[in-house]
């Protein structure tokens, strides 16, 4: 197997006097579909803010292949070639697709020092992206406004390839998406895999995550409790896991 993407040892986070996360050890691997599953608290959201940049760990280390790595802002964690699709996606309505997908970095030319946009080499590119993942949109010039939830998740991820993305973290992507929009994103999901990059995925739904996940991670109150590769498990195995019913969880919480 290849050496991972990022390396996370001994990850702790502290609010105050709450315990979000402590000693989380985890290895995100290239090409791999990575589900973190967890109970409502379980620190999931937390970790991932953490490797997005969002908020500084209060303990442990990030390596991003072999070399440490300590995010200031969500741009730091972006220029290491992570992205992350919060729930709320964080598009502007008003605007197009291919719009939304350069959003802050256009592509430019000058014409006698006045700087024009280079709206086809834009659009094209666009174009390209939605095909390449086969998001079934055939206007980037139409407003993210005028999308369906499980479209606008597709602009998003089109955002993150367009940034060079190696590593892309989703936080519950079809927690409000109807039957049909939910199996196009996880076909996405698995599309970025493919491609090469690192795909992070927190979801609550169980078959979801056996459908797409190569490997499932659990969280319970702060900790990591389990890690599964998908042959080596079942969905009743993760919920107990979830739950804390099953004896490994509870041997664990002895100590
Ligand atoms: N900014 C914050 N300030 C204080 N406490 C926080 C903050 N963010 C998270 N927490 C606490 O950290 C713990 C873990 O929260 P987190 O959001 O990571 O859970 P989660 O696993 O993502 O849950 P869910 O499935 O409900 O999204 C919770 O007890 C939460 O209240
Ligand atoms: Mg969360």
């Amino acid at each position: 197997m290849s050496a991972p993407f990022l390396v996370a040892k001994g990850i702790a986070k502290r609010f105050g006097a709450l315990t979000a996360l402590s000693g989380v050890d985890l290895d995100i691997r290239s090409g791999e579909v990575l589900a973190l599953l967890g109970d409502n608290g379980a620190g999931k959201s937390t970790f991932i803010k953490i490797l997005a940049g969002a908020h500084p760990q209060t303990e442990g280390e990030l390596k991003i292949e072999g070399r440490p790595v300590a995010f200031s802002s969500p741009k730091d964690a972006a220029a290491a070639g992570i992205a992350t699709i919060f729930q709320e996606l964080a598009l502007s309505e008003n605007l197009s697709i291919a719009e939304n997908v350069f959003l802050g970095r256009e592509l430019k030319r000058s014409v006698l020092g006045v700087p024009f946009l280079k709206r086809k080499e834009m659009r094209d590119r666009v174009d390209a992206l939605l095909t390449e993942l086969d998001a079934h949109i055939s206007d980037p010039e139409a407003p993210v406004g005028s999308l369906s939830g499980g479209q606008r998740q597709a602009v998003a991820i089109c955002r993150a390839l367009n940034l060079n993305a190696r590593l892309v973290i989703m936080d519950e992507p079809t927690a409000a998406l109807a039957v049909a929009e939910t199996r196009k994103v996880l076909s996405l999901t698995r599309r970025l895999a493919a491609r090469g990059c690192a795909v992070v995925l927190i979801s609550h739904n169980i078959a979801d995550v056996f459908e797409v996940a190569d490997r499932m991670v659990v969280f319970r109150r702060g900790r990591k409790v389990a890690e599964r590769v998908k042959s080596a498990t079942n969905p009743e195995e993760i919920v107990s896991l979830i739950t804390g019913a099953h004896p490994d969880v509870r041997a664990l919480e002895k100590t």
